[in-house]
């Protein structure tokens, strides 16, 4: 029996062999590897080693994807006041993200950006400087959010819940406790898919059902439907916006960014620059970089930072 450790560094190398001969890195992970039921590790080094191509491809297209992001520009707006704050979970190289923040054009937004891929996130940060747009990038879980409760008003993805297929309950449930008031999902519509994008959503293991997870977890579900322009007719992207129906009262902080929380304790994160410290228990996490690492992963035990 092989350890972690060990299985861990046998999928790096392996998913680096199969995508360098041009193959699909996921679909070797999840047929070889004795970390196979690691899936956020396996999406991770698979998003990891493509970083650059969304930049390249929105480079390339940049009528489309403008459009798309004016797309979900449209849907998100309704819901933001001036000040309020949105993230953008599963960010990639933030070339959607940008496009939305420009589209949103709502003054004094805070956006965020995480993404469990460090390179994209590097490259997502080059990519927002070019196009003179304000947001904060980090690495982060979906399914373990590092900030508070409600701290956020809109949380929006773009095809970021899409590999994470037999998770929707737990990723429904972290976005809808970091939003305010609405979390909008732009993602394969399993239901509303041909059988023939069906066929290729179950070979990549794809999300279903997420207006009945989100309905089940007790979310008012306002919007519904195909969108009217994707690029992969095998891959048809659709709408699930959720309301929260009791709406907390807003302003959390007003004196920082963000309200982070640690992902290990659930304790307030402070973002000190070089570092973000859970000061109550001694935990830091670290900023590689100019990115902020915080996955729970990434926690460091150290009570003597000021000692
Ligand atoms: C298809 S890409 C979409 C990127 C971006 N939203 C866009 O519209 O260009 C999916 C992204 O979701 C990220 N992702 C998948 N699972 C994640 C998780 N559990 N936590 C954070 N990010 C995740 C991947 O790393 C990848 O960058």
């Amino acid at each position: 029996m092989k350890s972690d450790t060990e299985s861990l560094g046998q999928l790096i190398l392996g998913m680096r062999a199969v995508y360098a001969q041009g193959d699909n890195a996921m679909a070797w992970a999840r047929a070889n590897s004795a970390m196979a039921g690691n899936e956020l590790v396996s999406t991770l080094v698979a998003y990891d080693l493509q970083a650059g191509s969304y930049v390249a491809y929105a480079r390339e297209n940049s009528n489309y994807v403008n459009k798309w992001c004016i797309q979900l520009a449209d849907l998100i707006k309704p819901y933001l006041e001036q000040g309020d704050k949105i993230l953008e979970v599963g960010v990639g190289e933030a070339t959607t993200q940008a496009g939305v923040i420009k589209a949103i054009n709502c003054d004094n937004t805070s956006a965020f950006g995480l993404d469990v891929s460090w390179s994209r996130i590097k490259v997502g940060k080059k990519w927002v400087e070019e196009n003179d747009v304000d947001c904060t990038l980090f690495v982060g879980d979906m399914f373990n959010i590092p900030m508070a409760d409600n701290s956020i008003d809109v949380v929006y993805t773009s095809h970021s819940l899409e590999p994470n297929g037999g998770r929707e309950d737990a990723a429904i449930k972290e976005l809808l406790r970091v939003a305010r008031k609405a979390v909008l999902l732009v993602e394969p519509l399993y239901e509303l898919a041909p059988e023939n994008a069906q066929k290729r959503m179950t070979e990549h293991g794809y999300v279903r059902n997420l207006k009945s997870t989100a309905e089940r977890l007790g979310a008012s579900v306002v919007e519904y439907g195909l969108l009217d322009i994707f690029s992969n007719p095998l891959n048809p992207s659709g709408v699930v916006l959720m309301v929260k129906s009791v709406t907390t009262s807003r302003r959390y902080s007003t004196n920082v960014r963000a309200d982070w929380q640690c992902p290990l304790t659930g304790v307030p994160l402070i973002d000190q620059g070089d570092v973000f410290h859970a000061e109550q228990v001694g935990v830091v996490y670290p900023v590689m970089r100019g990115v902020p690492l915080l996955r729970a992963e990434h926690g460091v035990v150290a009570s003597k930072l000021f000692g």
